[in-house]
């Protein structure tokens, strides 16, 4: 949500800039823009939409210089528009920023500068911060570190923020409360500022993450300078980054989405590397390992998340609560929040994110925290700030996962999940020795399955094709297929706009069934195993309104073909593994239906990636 990147050294600075906005798009695409500090002058370009169109702006414009920060923009305060966009810069020209994150007292502040006869040209948060720092800097005649500081004690609410000013020209600062914030190490006193490590990695390995309430000023001549709110100094603790330039790149698809959808045989693997073996019969995973008992006892697994990683929770319920028969709660990381639940100091808050940004998910966490729960996370960008608020989690190892709408990385949290459930089950001797070997190697033999699926793509695209100008579809399942339902209309209405809704299979007649006739595709996951025979009358059910009906089955199913419009077939596994294999053909539905509508599949409308604000 809002991506910022920045670049102070020797080499020119907009390139850089402009190429890590690029690579941070996936964070908000509502407009973009960049100021350039040279020869004590800064310019400012930016531009609505996409970062092409900023691209376009500057074409003929003298964007040389070695001091430059940009923004890629999730509009929260203000239309998307080239005033609203960022940066921002003071009345008298002199200090200039970009921000992510929200100033939830930005109006009281806003009001008060106003009496003082300011006059603001945008509607945003951002530039009444950016005026309270010039005017704190003017009026008290402090240098620009002790400025920033002096108003970021008078804020409420989370940013990262980069700043530059005309009178130091060397520098400059960056602080950060909420809102990610990571530091590129260069060679040669040049540092990379960015909201994520993808713009920097081609540059530099060395980052360092800022932690809350932390500003570092970054000085052309002096290196770095880390301190804390209270202008004590710190230490940097300097980090070396794994991720590989490649992994950022499309490597040949048409979009990232299908690139992500056709990793996952790769990612699974990636995934359970290392942390079980079907033939020697173990499984372990390495950072929760102490914490097994714990969980074990505790009164109850409280499952925290937003959006995709939501549903990879509701699967984990089934897993947990079949398997290790742990007691597990499910909830929204927003609500959950604020309703202030009862939390205890028995209780285990497991967070589930891609991010590890997402900013309810953050705060659910910390409330959680402050309760005395033990707080744990599911992660896939490593050193992100839920990965290092947790008191232990694991990663997904999915690799960066860069389209706006979620895939490899929801079936590597199941993954990570499954293998979760199946150790605490071995250990709490749920699992006797011969079900423990034979759902290890099931889950061994995922990818290939995975990758069979994905042999189906131009079965799938036909069927996209003859669905694609729906205007509703309903997605029904039952038992943990009714997560994989949930995800498949999420996926469909996020990226190709249709709407669509998930339902539990036997739900649909207490409302939905009064939406279905002819022009209703009805999304079924009718696999092999506890509930078949259950779902197969629901699809009885929809077939009697004259609904379409495409189901999802189990290779060599007779029963549901005979019914069904179409039907995709996936191979057959554990009952508790289909969930990672039934979700693919769903993400391959949605992307060709959405390419065929023209959609833009990587960055839909009005979505972001990264939603650091609440
Ligand atoms: C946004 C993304 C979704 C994601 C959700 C939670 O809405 O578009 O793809 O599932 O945030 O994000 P997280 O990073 O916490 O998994």
């Amino acid at each position: 949500m809002c991506g910022i990147v920045a670049y102070i050294g020797e080499k020119q600075a907009y390139p850089i800039v402009l190429n890590g906005l690029k690579r941070l798009e996936y964070r908000g695409y509502d407009s973009a823009g960049v100021a350039v500090l040279k020869n004590g002058n800064i310019n400012t370009y930016k531009k609505e939409g996409k970062v092409s169109n900023l691209e376009d702006f500057v074409k003929d414009k003298d964007i040389t210089g070695g001091i430059a920060i940009g923004h890629t923009r999730w509009a929260t305060h203000g239309p998307p528009n080239d005033v609203n966009a960022h940066p921002h810069t003071s009345e008298n020209g002199n200090v200039t920023l970009v921000h992510n994150g929200i100033i939830e007292n930005y109006d009281s502040i806003r009001k008060e500068l106003e009496s003082k006869g300011y006059t603001f040209k945008s509607d945003t948060d951002t530039e009444v911060l950016c005026y309270l720092i010039s005017d704190i800097k003017t009026n008290t005649g402090v240098k620009l570190g002790k400025a920033i500081r002096l108003a970021l004690q008078q804020v409420v609410g989370a940013y990262a923020i980069v700043v530059m000013c005309e009178d130091e020209p060397h520098k400059i600062i960056v602080a950060r409360k909420s809102s990610p914030l990571v530091v590129g190490i260069g060679k040669e006193n040049d540092f990379y500022v960015a909201s994520d490590a993808t713009p920097i990695v081609e540059y530099t390995k060395q980052v360092v993450y800022l932690n809350d309430d932390e500003i570092a000023v970054l000085n052309k001549e002096k290196g770095m300078k880390l301190y804390n709110i209270d202008e004590v100094q710190k230490e940097p603790y300097v980090e070396e980054l794994e991720l590989h330039l490649e992994a950022l790149e499309k490597g040949g698809y048409e979009h990232f989405m299908l690139k992500e959808i056709h990793e996952q045989p790769t990612s699974i693997q990636d995934c359970f590397r290392g942390r079980l073996n079907a033939k020697e019969g173990w499984v372990s995973l390495g950072g929760i390992k102490y914490y097994l008992n714990r969980i074990m006892n505790a009164d109850r697994v409280v499952m925290v998340a937003c959006g995709t990683s939501w549903h990879a929770c509701l699967v984990g319920e089934y897993l947990f609560e079949d398997l290790a028969r742990i007691n597990v709660e499910v909830e929204y990381a927003s609500e959950f929040r604020y309703r202030n639940p009862i939390i205890n100091e028995n209780d285990i808050v497991l967070a589930i994110s891609q991010s590890g940004e997402t900013a309810d998910t953050l705060a659910a966490l910390e409330l959680a925290k402050s309760r005395g729960a033990t707080i744990l996370g599911i992660c896939n960008v490593v050193g992100s700030s839920i990965s290092r608020l947790t008191d232990a989690g694991s990663y997904t190892h999915a690799g960066p996962e860069i389209g706006v709408a979620s895939t490899k990385a929801f079936t590597a949290q199941v993954t990570v999940l499954t293998i979760m459930a199946i150790s605490l089950a071995r250990r709490k001797g749920k699992l006797n020795e011969a079900k423990f070997r034979s759902i290890l190697s099931s889950l061994e033999a995922i990818p290939k399955k995975v990758q069979a699926v994905l042999d189906k793509t131009e079965k799938i695209k036909k069927i996209a094709e003859k669905y694609k100008d729906a205007a509703n579809a309903l997605y029904l399942g039952r038992g943990s297929s009714f997560p994989v339902a949930l995800e498949g209309a999420l996926k469909l209405k996020e990226i190709s706009y249709i709407h669509a809704e998930g339902y539990p299979a036997a739900e649909m007649k207490h409302g939905p069934i009064a939406l279905i006739d002819e022009e209703m595709p009805v999304f079924v996951i009718a696999t092999k195993g506890t509930s078949y025979e259950k779902v197969v009358s629901n699809i009885q059910e929809v077939k009697a309104r004259k609904g379409k009906i495409v189901a999802i089955v189990t290779d060599g199913d007779e029963q549901v073909k005979a019914i069904a419009d179409d039907i995709i077939e996936i191979p057959e596994t554990n009952e508790h593994l289909v969930p990672l294999i039934a979700t693919i053909p769903l993400q391959i539905l949605s992307y060709y239906i959405a390419v065929m509508r023209g959609c833009n599949v990587d960055q839909p409308r009005n979505l972001a990636k990264s939603v650091t604000v609440e």
